[in-house]
């Protein structure tokens, strides 16, 4: 400006003419402004992309056996011998593990937070692998096994229930490729799900997960369970699926959760007598190795 000024005074400028350059002037700013962000904002995007191509990078060091998992017609035995886990070297949160489950049976484990139950389930569909010891599937050791017919052949309703940001049919629709519209309404009605589900804005095709339709933890564990219906998988693992229920929707939960059950070989993490009543034994896990607990009068 006092350069401008100095101009003007000694006629080589217009008023008009610096007037003029000082309004554009102005408008430079905040693009220079939006520059010098911008650096930060490529790098910080860098780092998030390294990340992410550093998880698709992370090799997967359990082989991944050829059999195809075995499903017999009168159902599936499983068998840990032996089975020993540690997240860290020197801290072993399962040694020397055994437990065996007979087709359609259906077992409870019960132990303090961190005492590693659900370490236990996600040994089952190999999302961990045992450090020591075996887990046989009918015999076979699941080291043998394909690890995609083995996840065909898991339904798993775990502690959180999270759902993918796109439609309640869709979250349903994952249990099995090519369910219809049909198939998924009638696991929902299997899971005690239907109901509240007709009542979202948009039914079936309302948007849930992240930033959309709020659902309760109820209402999304049932989700599962309906997802769990489709799947129809022989073995299944639940875990704590009514710990963050009032006493009403558990017991709707919990109907589902029964019919559920029939006729699977059921692994389920459970604390609460309702849920615990419709076990056929219970285990408690403590120390890393598993205790049988004594046998509890029926209702
Ligand atoms: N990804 C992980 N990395 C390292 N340590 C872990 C990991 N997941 C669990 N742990 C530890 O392993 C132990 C067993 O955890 P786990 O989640 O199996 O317990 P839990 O019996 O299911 O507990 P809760 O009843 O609270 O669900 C805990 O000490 C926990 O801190
Ligand atoms: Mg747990």
């Amino acid at each position: 400006m006092a350069l401008g000024s100095g101009e003007v005074a000694a006629g080589r400028l217009t008023l008009g003419q610096l007037l003029v350059f000082l309004a554009y002037l102005a408008q430079l700013y905040e693009p220079l402004n939006q520059l010098s962000h911008l650096g930060g904002t490529i790098s910080t995007a860098q780092a998030s992309a390294q990340r992410v191509l550093e998880w698709l990078n992370t090799p997967d060091h359990s082989a991944n056996g050829t059999t195809p998992t075995p499903r017999p017609a009168h159902g599936v035995d499983l068998e840990f011998s032996a089975v020993g886990f540690a997240y860290e070297p020197g801290r072993p949160v399962l040694k020397g593990l055994h437990l065996s489950l007979k087709p359609g049976e259906i077992v409870a484990i019960v132990g303090a937070s961190g005492s590693g139950k659900t370490t236990l389930l996600q040994l089952i569909p190999r999302f961990l692998e045992p450090a020591a010891g075996q887990v046989r599937w009918c015999g076979l050791d699941l080291k043998s096994l394909d690890r995609q017919s083995l996840r065909q052949q898991v339904s798993w309703v775990l502690q959180e229930p999270l759902l993918l940001p796109t439609t309640v049919a869709e979250n349903i629709g994952f249990g099995r490729d090519g369910a219809t519209r049909a198939e998924i309404e009638a696991a929902a009605q299997a899971a005690q799900a239907h109901e509240f589900i007709q009542r979202l804005p948009q039914g079936y095709d309302t948007r849930v997960g992240d930033g959309a339709a709020r659902l309760s933890v109820g209402e999304k564990q049932r989700i599962h369970l309906a997802r769990a219906f489709l799947k129809d998988a022989p073995v299944l693992l639940l875990d704590e699926p009514t710990s963050a229920l009032d006493g009403e929707s558990e017991l709707a939960v919990m109907a589902a959760v029964q019919r559920l059950t029939h006729g699977r070989t059921t692994l389920m993490v459970a604390h609460r007598p309702e849920t615990l009543h419709i076990a056929h034994r219970i285990v408690r896990l403590e120390g890393g190795a598993l205790f049988e607990e004594p046998a509890r009068p029926t209702r």
